[in-house]
């Protein structure tokens, strides 16, 4: 990380970042009270990082930093810096095939709005990867730090379930 200057924004502190981020190095000139979903959705364009709460309790802002899932409203992006994060749009192939955790959420209709869809699709990631074969139970344990208001959950886990037999073959 640079050393402060105050040439950045409105002459307010700054900092130099280099955050990876779905695979390529962002360097960027942050206020150090800049959200890391903020950093994300106006440095990056990435509007899959979805802001609700802005106070860790939806789980919409849900990205991977270092292979584990954090809530971006909850991070600065300078805290960020070294690091490498996945955002939902990281997921698909180069060539728009969409990742199994993707297509089983749209193969079982998971979504109405969509809002709190990246967030539960990235909360998904790293159940799977830490348990591939989940039972409901832990399917629901595995996402009760993400809140939807639309779908009732239910379309939502057996996602999650093809996902899982999708990703075991
Ligand atoms: S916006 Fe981050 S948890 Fe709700
Ligand atoms: S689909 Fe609307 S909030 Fe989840």
């Amino acid at each position: 990380m640079s050393t402060d200057s105050t040439d950045g924004i409105d002459g307010h502190v700054t900092e130099e970042i280099t955050v990876t981020v779905n695979g390529e190095a962002v360097t960027a000139e942050v206020e150090p009270r800049l959200k890391l979903s903020d950093f994300l959705r106006y440095e990056c364009d990435l509007h899959g990082v979805r802001v609700g709460c802005e106070h860790g309790v939806c789980g919409a802002c849900t990205v991977q930093q270092g292979g584990r899932t954090v809530k971006s409203c909850l991070s600065y992006a300078v805290q960020a810096d070294g690091a490498e994060i996945e955002t939902v749009e990281g997921l698909a192939s180069e060539d728009g095939t969409l990742h199994p955790i993707q297509e089983a959420f749209h193969e079982t209709h998971a979504l109405q709005c969509g809002f709190c869809t990246s967030g539960f699709v990235m909360a998904t990631k790293e159940l799977l990867e830490e348990n591939p074969d989940p039972s409901r139970e832990e399917i629901e344990t595995g996402l009760a730090d993400n809140i939807c208001r639309c779908t009732g959950y239910q379309n939502i886990y057996e996602a999650v379930e093809r996902a899982a037999e999708a990703m075991e073959d």
